[in-house]
């Protein structure tokens, strides 16, 4: 007797909960949800239909009949809602006039860039691209390229050194370890590129960086003359920046290379050093094992910060790493 009470109660008590639910949903997901909890296998109106048998046949044939029809009338409740509310497709194609949100998509460095476009110009003058590593040993940085301790030259390359010192491990301080390194386990002839970051510790200014990348390049054979390094240079120069290109040669030092030369073009109405380079020294063909006598080649080391500088007017290096976003966003 109690028990019929209580399921009668119950009855009264789902269907006034689930009208109100329905009333509330909004969406087809939410509704499925609400049908699982009163109607589904282990749902609330479900109970109370399996505990019928634990009924008297009176009380059975009582609240038999009041709780299959609430189930009926909560079925249909549903099938009608779902209805009307839109579909999952719908709610996605909703006010399909609204303005479309503006995706923000990033994009390449300027430094990134040009260098791209440099690896492309030797390419298409067969030249091949090659890396090194950025730490490196004082032999290939130094020793191997004629610059021994001691030697007045080196103040010319400001060393960040690594720990523990007497491994004597350091930043490159230039691309021209990668001579070293490539004719260590290559055979000439070849022509190669060699873009990467070097590391100066020195003073910055408008034209000078800490951090800033170089492109080395090595052109090594037989009868390879001063004449075929102009050639390359020009050409080089003349397709980053068109055939009115302004640039000048003049002679320098570096102790591996013999006769030296370095490349200038104009930057803010002054003339700028973008390249160290000349026709490689016989004492870094020994000591890689090539003979000076048979082979001769040019090697060159552009400052990519720089020629960035030229062909886009940028008017100090220290914007390239800066993160300001108002420069980043004109390339
Ligand atoms: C060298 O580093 C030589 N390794 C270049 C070389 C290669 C000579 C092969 C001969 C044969 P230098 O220190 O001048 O040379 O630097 C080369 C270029 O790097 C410069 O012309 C300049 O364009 C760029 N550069 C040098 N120092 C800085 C700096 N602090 N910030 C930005 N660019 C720099």
């Amino acid at each position: 007797m109690v028990l019929s009470i209580k399921m009668k109660r119950d009855i009264e008590e789902i269907k006034k909960i689930v009208i109100e639910e329905i009333k509330k949903l909004t969406d087809s997901k939410n509704l499925e949800a609400l049908k699982i909890k009163y109607l589904g296998r282990k749902g609330e109106l479900t109970e109370v239909l399996r505990s019928l048998k634990d009924l008297s046949l009176e009380e059975r044939r009582e609240i038999g009949p009041l709780a299959q029809k609430l189930k009926k009338e909560l079925e249909k409740l549903f099938t009608e809602k779902l209805k009307t509310l839109p579909t999952a497709r719908q709610v996605k194609a909703i006010d399909i006039t609204k303005p479309a949100r503006k995706l923000e998509t990033g994009h390449l460095h300027p430094l990134t860039k040009i260098e791209e476009e440099i690896r492309q110009i030797f390419l298409s003058l067969n030249f091949s691209v090659v890396e090194g590593p950025e730490m490196e040993d004082e032999y290939h940085n130094f020793d191997a390229l004629n610059i021994p301790k001691d030697h007045p030259a080196r103040d010319a390359w400001d060393t960040f050194w690594l720990k523990p010192e007497n491994q004597k491990l350091l930043l490159r301080t230039h691309t021209s370890p990668m001579q070293i390194r490539y004719m260590e386990a290559h055979e000439p002839p070849f022509q190669i590129i060699v873009p990467g970051r070097v590391f100066r510790f020195e003073a910055t200014d408008a034209s000078h960086e800490t951090n800033f990348s170089q492109m080395e390049g090595l052109m090594v054979g037989e009868d390879i003359s001063l004449a075929n390094f102009k050639f390359i240079i020009e050409k080089f120069l003349k397709k980053l920046f068109g055939e009115k290109t302004d640039f000048e040669f003049r002679p320098s030092y570096y102790p591996f290379v013999e006769p030296g030369v370095d490349v200038y073009m104009k930057w803010n109405n002054r003339w700028l050093e973008v390249a160290g380079s000349g026709m490689v020294h016989p004492e870094v063909f020994r000591s890689v094992g090539y003979d000076p006598y048979k082979w001769q080649g040019f090697a060159f080391g552009f400052g990519i910060n720089r020629l960035a500088m030229i062909k886009y007017k940028i008017p100090d290096i220290r914007l390239f790493y800066n993160g300001d976003l108002r420069f980043i966003k004109q390339f």
